[in-house]
C-alpha cells in the first residue's frame, strides 16, 4: 500500500472485533499505520477478555505482531467497551448475528467478514471495484430497522476474485452461464481450523453447508443493479463446487463461462486487463494498482508464487482459453485473508470515508 501519499488528517478511532483470528490479525496487521484509521480497541471471546494481547494471541502471520497491539488489554465484544465510529468484524457467523447489530444499534458502522447478514437485502455486500454505488441501501437499513449505525459486508473469500473477474465481462459481453471449482486455502477456515490429519496430502470435497449456494448466490447480489434502494439480483446462472486443499494461503478458482454476446479471446483478454474500479474507488488506500492482473504464461496463477500480487489485493487470472461446452475458461487467485477478508474489509472503510458515510 502506497499509503505516503495520502494527506494527513486525523485518523479515524477503529476497533477490531474478533482480533485474535486468522482474519482479526490480518486487520491488525494491514491497521498498522494506516493513514486513516486508528486502532484503540481489541476485542476477543470470553477466553481472551483481560488478557494482553500479545498473550492473548497465536500469532500465525509472518510479519511481526505490530508492537502498539502488544500491550492492548483485549476486551468484550460489546459496544459498551467501544469509543468508535467504526468496527471491524472478524468473528463468527453465530457470534457476528448477535454482536452486529448491537454496534450498529448504537451508532457504530460496521464492515463485517461474517456471512450473518449477507443475504439481507437491505445490507450491501460490498466490493469498492464493482459496485461502490450499493452504499447507498445503508440509507434504508438505518430507516427501517432504526439503526444509528449500519452493517456493510465483505462477500465469501472464494468468489471475491470471481466476482471482479466477472464484473468486465458482465460489462462488456454480458453472462449466460457461469461454472466454477474451487480449491481453497486451509486459512479460509481460520485458525485453528482444518485439522492437519484431515488437509495433509489429501483434498476435502466440502467447506461448509452452505459453502456451494453462497457462493451461486453472492455474486448476483453484488452484480445486481440498484432499483429505487433494491438491489435486483443479476440475471444469470452459477453452479459451485467447493474444495478444501492442503494451501496456506489463496483461495484458486477454475471457471467456465458462457457470455451473452460473442466476444473473441482478445476481446475478453483485453476487457479484463483494461478493468478499472469506478473512480470513487480507485484511489483509496487498500486500492490495487491493478484491479486483475491477466497472466500470459501457461502455468499461472500459483498460490505460492502470485498470492501477494498487488499486496495481496490484486486478483490474479491466467490460462485464458476457448472452452469446447461454454465460451471462455480461466483460473483465478486471490489472497483469501487480504482480498477476500481484512484488506478488502478495509478498502470497504475507505470507501464509506469517501462516501461521506462515516463522520
Ligand atoms: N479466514 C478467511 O479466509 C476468511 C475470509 C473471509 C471471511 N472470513 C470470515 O471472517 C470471520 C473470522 O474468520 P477467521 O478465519 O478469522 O476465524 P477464527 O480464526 O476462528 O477467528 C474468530 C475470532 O472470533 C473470536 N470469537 C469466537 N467466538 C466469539 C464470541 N462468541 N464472542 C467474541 N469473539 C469470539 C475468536 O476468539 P478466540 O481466539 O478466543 O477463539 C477469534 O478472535 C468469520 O465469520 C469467517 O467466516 C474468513
Amino acid at each position: 500500500m502506497e499509503k505516503q501519499k495520502f494527506p494527513k488528517r486525523k485518523r479515524i478511532p477503529v476497533a477490531v472485533l474478533g482480533a485474535t483470528g486468522a482474519v482479526g490479525q490480518r486487520f491488525v496487521s494491514l491497521l498498522d499505520n494506516h493513514p486513516w484509521f486508528q486502532v484503540v480497541a481489541l476485542t476477543g471471546s470470553d477466553r481472551a477478555v483481560g488478557q494482553k494481547y500479545a498473550d492473548a494471541c497465536h500469532w500465525i502471520l509472518a510479519n511481526p505482531m505490530p508492537e502498539w497491539a502488544r500491550d492492548l488489554t483485549v476486551v468484550p465484544t460489546t459496544p459498551m467497551k467501544i469509543d468508535a465510529p467504526l468496527v471491524f468484524s472478524a468473528l463468527p457467523a453465530s457470534a457476528a448475528r448477535e454482536a452486529e447489530p448491537l454496534y450498529a444499534q448504537s451508532g457504530i458502522a460496521v464492515c463485517s467478514n461474517a456471512s450473518a447478514f449477507r443475504r439481507e437485502p437491505d445490507v450491501p455486500l460490498l466490493l469498492p471495484e464493482v459496485n461502490p454505488e450499493h452504499t447507498q441501501i445503508v440509507l434504508k437499513q438505518k430507516q427501517t430497522r432504526d439503526w444509528l449505525g449500519y452493517i456493510i459486508t465483505n462477500p465469501n473469500c472464494t468468489i471475491t476474485g470471481l466476482t471482479i473477474t466477472l464484473k468486465p465481462l458482465l460489462e462488456s459481453f454480458g453472462l449466460k452461464r457461469v461454472f466454477i471449482v474451487s480449491m481453497q486455502a486451509v486459512s479460509g477456515a481460520g485458525y485453528p481450523g482444518v485439522s492437519s490429519v484431515d488437509i495433509l496430502g489429501n483434498v476435502v470435497p466440502y467447506i461448509y453447508e452452505n459453502e456451494e449456494g453462497n457462493m451461486e448466490w453472492e455474486p448476483r447480489k453484488m452484480l445486481g443493479t440498484l432499483q429505487n434502494e433494491s438491489l435486483e439480483l443479476a440475471n444469470f446462472d452459477i453452479s459451485a463446487h467447493a474444495n478444501r486443499v492442503p494451501v496456506p494461503e489463496g483461495h484458486l478458482v477454475c471457471l467456465s463461462v458462457e457470455l451473452q454476446q460473442p466476444g473473441t479471446l482478445s476481446e475478453v483478454a483485453e476487457a479484463m486487463r483494461n478493468f478499472l474500479a469506478p473512480a470513487i474507488s480507485r484511489d483509496l488506500p487498500s486500492a490495487p494498482k491493478a484491479v486483475i492482473h491477466l497472466r500470459a504464461e501457461p502455468d499461472r496463477p500459483q498460490p505460492r508464487l502470485d498470492i501477494m500480487a498487488g499486496n495481496g489485493m490484486t486478483t490474479s487470472v491466467g490460462r485464458l482459453r476457448p472452452d469446447p461446452i461454454f465460451d471462455y475458461k480461466m483460473v483465478i487467485l486471490s489472497h483469501n485473508t487480504i482480498r477476500g477478508a481484512a484488506g478488502g474489509s478495509l478498502y470497504n472503510a475507505e470507501l464509506l470515508v469517501e462516501q461521506g458515510f462515516i463522520p
